[in-house]
């Protein structure tokens, strides 16, 4: 089956869910485009869920995407959060930051029953998880509900995996991605690939539709993973400079600038490894491997640093989440931009 008939779209592009840049404008645009539109809900409260997922049902009747991360929560560590804001204290000075008013951060919050109880209410046509899948009494409250249920894969042993878990198709996530690393069955970062040599390997693996994600900025890039046997692509950093996306005025500078030509992976910001062009505390930290507390709790000391200088138009402390390609980024309505995707197929 088509990924088209599977989740009744017209056209097999996936904008991707995007915590933090986005909401329901993004992923109505994309799914009244012919796209499937998602919304993240990993930094949403349950109530900004229901409002934004109100705000798609009254503004398209077309198939859309809820997303959500299911990591486990970590227990915090006193140790690790002292030696995390102990690395920072010399930003704090200079910034005029008192480092004990700084609340443990909140994060980001996994999928929760309270959140399938929401989903009821609205009954999406696709859900889609990252960081593995929630518990199996949960899926079977989102099966329930009769929504598709998609997840990213960063190995052909996750993609295997995923498909003896019942889901309806498989996200290959390649290295070049922008945002998290979906990756669930072990923290090894050598086992990560590029997008076309995952995508391969898992299409050869899995019997499911697998769509690309990573890297994939212009209709060219989009039929030539079409070529290599994908259903469908998910695309994300080429909508980043959207008008209908939230992305901050520094990380869109940031984006049109040469600095989106380096990216590396860091677990800085959150406390796991994720896509981002490298700034000024990823330089001087290092981007990746410093001691800090798990996800999401790394989150909180590095807060007031962010907030601080993006009020003076620097993004030296914020995640500026970007895969490697950002050479698709454009100013325009993402219906435009999801057309112009598809171009070519
Ligand atoms: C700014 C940003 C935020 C992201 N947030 C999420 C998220 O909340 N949930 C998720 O499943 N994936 C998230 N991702 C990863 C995407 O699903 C996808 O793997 C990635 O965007 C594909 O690579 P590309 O950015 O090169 O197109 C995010 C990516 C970016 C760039």
């Amino acid at each position: 089956m088509t990924l088209q008939r599977l989740l009744g779209i017209e056209l097999p592009i996936i904008q991707a869910p995007m915590a933090g840049v986005q909401g329901s404008a993004l992923a109505v645009a994309v799914s009244n485009a012919g796209g499937l539109g998602s919304l993240p809900c990993a930094m949403l409260s349950l109530d900004a869920m229901r409002n934004e997922l109100a705000a798609i049902k009254a503004q398209t009747d077309k198939p859309f995407n809820v997303n959500f991360f299911c990591h486990a929560p970590p227990a915090p560590s006193d140790e690790r959060e002292a030696a995390w804001r102990a690395t920072l204290s010399p930003y704090y000075k200079e910034y005029g930051i008192d480092a004990d008013t700084i609340p443990v951060g909140p994060g980001r919050a996994p999928f929760s029953s309270e959140g399938a109880d929401v989903l009821e209410e609205f009954k999406p046509p696709v859900v889609s998880f990252h960081f593995g899948l929630p518990s199996a009494e949960l899926l079977a409250r989102v099966r329930a509900l009769g929504a598709k249920i998609l997840c990213s894969a960063t190995t052909v042993e996750e993609a295997r995996w995923l498909e003896a878990q019942g889901v309806d198709a498989i996200i290959a996530q390649g290295l070049e991605a922008g945002g998290h690393r979906g990756i669930f069955l072990s923290e090894d970062l050598s086992t990560q690939v590029g997008t076309f040599a995952l995508l391969a390997q898992i299409v050869r693996e899995v019997r499911l539709p697998v769509i690309a994600a990573g890297g994939i900025a212009d209709a060219k890039g989009v039929a030539a993973a079409m070529a290599l046997g994908a259903a469908g692509v998910q695309v994300g950093t080429t909508y980043l400079l959207c008008p209908e996306a939230t992305t901050s005025a520094v990380h869109r500078s940031a984006l049109k600038s040469e600095a989106a030509r380096h990216t590396a992976l860091t677990d800085l910001f959150t406390g796991r490894p994720a896509r981002a062009i490298v700034n000024r505390v990823m330089r001087e930290l290092g981007p990746i491997g410093t001691a800090i507390p798990a996800f999401p709790l790394a989150v909180g000391a590095i807060a007031p640093l962010r907030a601080k200088a993006e009020a003076q138009d620097s993004g030296d402390f914020s995640p500026l989440w970007s895969g490697q390609n950002a050479s698709g980024c454009k100013e325009v309505p993402a219906a435009d931009l999801t057309r112009e995707l598809a171009a070519d197929l």
